[in-house]
C-alpha cells in the first residue's frame, strides 16, 4: 500500500459526518425529551393513556376529561377531579405509566409540575416515585396556592431514594374540592445543561463524544407524515409547551412486525431545542422542511400546486427564525424563547424520500423562492431510498441537471452491498451537485426486521464503504448513519445506531465506527493505492487516507474485512518528516458480536503503538479490523 501525504485528491468539509435524528424508536418522546410522564396534557387519542384513576372515595363521574377547545386550541384537554374526604393513599389516586416505566435514580432530584385551576384551595397533591412493587422511593407534598378562574402552574421536587428501571409515578390526593389539572409533568434534575424541561444527558452526551459535522433533524417519515394533516409542522413546536399541539406520530402504527399504538409527538423536544442542541454539541443544524407531499410509502397525499404556498412560506419562515433578526417576525419568537443571537443555519433539506414529477415541480418552487431571497442557505434535495437503484438513477439525473446543491440519498441494504459499493462514488462527477448520504445503515437480515442486528458483521461493512465517502470527499460531503436511537422496549426499526432503556444507553459497533470516522476526519483526502489502485476489495482491503491540517497527522483508514490476520508494507511518500511510532486506534472483533447494556463496549476501539521504519509502517492488521492510524508529521 502507498500513501502520497502531499496528494491532496479532495478537501473534507467540516460537515463530513453527522448525525440524523428522527424522533421513531422512542427517540424523542420517551428518549432524548426528558420528560417522564406519558401523556401528561391528556391529549393522546385516548385522552387517558398512560393513566388510571382510582381509589375508594372515588364516584361515578368524579374524574372526567374535559375539553375547553374554544379557548385553547393547541391543548384543549384536562382532568377534573372531584376530592371528596380523602386522607389517605387509597382514597383518590392517579397513577401514571411512564414511558414503559420510569427510570430513577438515587439521590437524584426530580422537577414535579402541574397546571391547576379550582375555585377555592382544598385538596393537596402527595407526588410518590414508586419502584416495581409500589413502594415510596421519593416523596413531597404539593399544595395549590392560587384559586379562581384562571390556570396557575406550580411546582415541587422531591430527591428520589434508590435507582429503579421500571419505577412507577403516583399522586394521592388529600382534601374536599374540584381540582382541573393539565401539564402534569416530572423531570429528573440531571438534564442536558442542567435546562429544566430539558433533554436526557447520557443520550445527547453520546452525540457531543462524536463531534458531528451536523445535525439532521426532525427525521425521516415523520418529516412527510401519513397524510399532510399529519406532516411536521415546526412552527407548532415553538412556545410554552402547553400551547404546541401535540400530533400523533407517524411510527405510531404497526412498522412491519410491531405494533405502538402509544406513540406520539408532544414537541417538548421542538425546532428550538433541535437548533439548540445542534449549537451545544457543536454541529451545523440541517432541518428537513415538509415539500407538499406526504409519505410515499402510505398514501402518496400531495398538495395541489395551487396550495403549496403556505409550505414555501415554512421553509423562508424557518430561515427566518433560525436566522433573522429580534426585530423580524420569526427572530423575535426565538428571541422569545432565548436565544436573540442566531444559529447561523446554512442548509435546509426539501422534502425527505420523495420522488417522481410531483417531487420536481414542487422542489422547483421552494428552490427559486428561497434562492431568491436566502441565496447563502445550501438545499438539500432528496432522492430518496430505491432497493433496485432506478429511482436514484432517474431522480440524480434530473436534480443534477437542475444544478441541485445536495442530493440526499439513503441506502438500508445487506453488508454485501456496502462492500461492493465502497467505489459507488468513484465515478462520480465532481463538479456538479454534492452528494448527501443522509441514511444508511447495513442490513443484517432483510430491511428492518426485528431480527436484524447492529452486529460487527454490519458496522465493518459500513466502515469499509465509508472510506469510498472519504475518498470522494470532494462529491460526498455529508453523511449519516440512521436511524440513531432506538428504545429497547419501544422501537419499530432495527438495527439503530444508539440503544437506550429508562435509564442506560449504550453505543453500537456502528456508533463506534461513525465516531471513529468523526473524530479523525482531517481536513484534506490525500493518494492511498494498493498496486495502483484504489484500494477497495483487493484481498478484502479497503482503505483511505487524510492529513489534518490543525493537528499536523497523517490518518490512514484501512479495514481488513477477511478473517485472516494480514501485514501489510505501507510506504509513505511524504515531504515531511515522519515519527518513529505511530497510534493505531482499531476494532476488531467476530463479525456476530454485538454491545450490550451489559457489555457496552465489547466492540470498540483499543488503542496501540506501531512502529514507523523510515518511511515504512508494517501494519498487522487483525482478521475483520477496522483500523485508524494516526502519525504525527513533523
Ligand atoms: O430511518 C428510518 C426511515 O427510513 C426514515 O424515516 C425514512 O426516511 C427511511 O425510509
Amino acid at each position: 500500500i502507498t500513501i502520497n501525504a502531499d496528494k491532496v485528491t479532495a478537501q473534507v468539509k467540516p460537515t463530513m459526518w453527522g448525525v440524523f435524528f428522527e424522533d421513531i424508536n422512542m427517540g424523542a418522546d420517551g428518549g432524548l425529551y426528558a420528560e417522564l410522564i406519558k401523556n401528561r396534557s391528556f391529549e393522546f387519542g385516548m385522552p387517558l393513556m398512560g393513566w388510571t384513576v382510582k381509589g375508594k372515595n372515588l364516584k361515578e363521574g368524579d374524574a372526567l376529561v374535559l375539553n375547553r377547545q374554544q379557548q385553547q386550541q393547541a391543548n384543549p384537554r384536562f382532568l377534573r377531579l372531584n376530592v371528596r374526604n380523602a386522607s389517605s393513599k387509597n382514597d383518590v389516586i392517579l397513577n401514571n405509566e411512564g414511558f414503559r416505566g420510569i427510570g430513577t435514580k438515587k439521590g437524584l432530584s426530580y422537577d414535579f409540575s402541574i397546571m391547576y385551576r379550582q375555585a377555592s384551595p382544598g385538596v393537596k397533591l402527595h407526588v410518590e416515585l414508586q419502584d416495581e412493587k409500589g413502594n415510596a422511593i421519593g416523596e413531597s407534598v404539593l399544595i395549590p396556592a392560587e384559586s379562581g378562574a384562571e390556570w396557575h402552574k406550580q411546582g415541587v421536587s422531591l430527591t428520589c431514594k434508590a435507582t429503579v428501571l421500571k419505577g412507577k409515578f403516583q399522586i394521592w390526593f388529600e382534601g374536599n374540592g374540584t381540582i382541573d389539572l393539565d401539564m402534569i409533568s416530572l423531570f429528573p434534575g440531571d438534564t442536558w445543561k442542567s435546562r429544566k424541561g430539558g433533554l436526557r444527558a447520557d443520550m445527547v452526551q453520546m452525540l457531543a463524544d462524536m463531534k458531528p459535522g451536523f445535525i439532521r433533524f426532525p427525521g425521516g417519515c415523520i418529516v412527510e407524515g401519513r397524510d399532510l394533516s399529519n406532516r411536521y409542522m415546526w412552527k407548532k413546536t415553538l412556545g410554552p409547551v402547553e400551547d404546541r399541539e401535540l400530533n400523533i406520530n407517524r411510527w405510531n402504527t404497526e412498522f412491519k412486525h410491531r405494533l405502538t399504538t402509544d406513540y406520539y409527538q408532544t414537541y417538548g423536544l421542538g425546532f428550538f431545542e433541535y437548533f439548540q442542541m445542534a449549537e451545544d454539541i457543536g454541529a451545523e443544524p440541517l432541518p428537513i422542511i415538509n415539500c407538499g407531499m406526504a409519505c410515499q410509502f402510505n398514501t402518496a397525499e400531495v398538495v395541489p400546486m395551487e396550495q403549496l404556498g403556505p409550505y414555501v412560506q415554512d421553509a423562508l419562515d424557518l430561515v427566518e427564525f433560525a436566522n433573522g433578526a429580534v426585530t423580524t417576525t420569526w427572530g423575535k419568537k426565538r428571541a422569545e424563547m432565548g436565544h436573540p443571537a442566531p444559529f447561523n443555519l446554512k442548509m435546509m433539506g426539501i422534502g425527505n424520500e420523495n420522488w417522481g414529477p410531483q417531487y420536481l415541480e414542487r422542489l422547483v418552487v421552494f428552490t427559486k423562492a428561497l434562492k431568491e431571497k436566502y441565496p447563502e442557505i445550501k438545499i438539500v434535495n432528496s432522492s430518496g431510498t430505491d432497493p433496485n437503484g432506478d429511482r436514484f438513477d432517474y431522480l440524480n439525473a434530473s436534480l443534477r441537471k437542475n444544478k441541485a446543491d445536495l442530493i440526499d440519498e439513503h441506502y438500508y441494504r445487506a453488508p454485501e452491498w456496502f462492500l461492493s459499493n465502497a467505489t459507488r462514488y468513484d465515478s462520480y462527477d465532481k463538479k456538479g451537485s454534492k452528494v448527501f448520504a443522509g441514511e444508511y445503515a447495513a442490513q443484517s437480515d432483510g430491511i428492518a426486521k426485528p431480527t436484524n442486528q447492529n452486529n460487527w458483521r454490519t458496522a465493518i461493512a459500513e466502515a469499509a464503504f465509508m472510506t469510498g465517502l472519504e475518498r470522494n470527499a470532494d462529491v460526498v460531503n455529508m453523511a449519516s448513519y440512521a436511524p440513531l436511537f432506538a428504545h429497547v422496549d419501544g422501537w419499530q426499526w432495527t438495527p439503530d445506531m444508539i440503544w437506550v432503556d429508562d435509564l442506560h444507553v449504550y453505543g453500537t459497533p456502528n456508533y463506534y465506527v461513525q465516531k471513529m470516522y468523526s473524530l479523525y476526519k482531517g481536513t484534506s483526502v490525500v493518494g492511498i493505492s494498493l498496486n495502483n489502485k484504489v484500494v477497495a476489495g483487493q484481498d478484502s482491503l479497503y482503505a483511505s487516507a487524510v492529513v489534518d491540517a490543525k493537528t499536523n497527522e497523517l490518518i490512514v483508514k484501512v479495514v481488513n474485512a477477511s478473517a485472516n490476520a494480514q501485514t501489510r508494507s505501507i510506504q509513505i511518500k511524504s515531504a515531511k518528516k515522519l515519527p518513529v511510532s505511530a497510534i493505531n486506534t482499531y476494532i476488531t472483533n467476530d463479525l456476530k458480536a454485538v454491545n450490550s447494556f451489559e457489555k457496552s463496549t465489547n466492540v470498540s476501539p483499543q488503542d496501540e503503538r506501531i512502529a514507523v521504519k523510515g518511511k515504512n509502517l508494517a501494519l498487522t492488521l487483525k482478521p475483520y479490523s477496522f483500523n485508524i492510524v494516526r502519525l504525527q508529521l513533523k
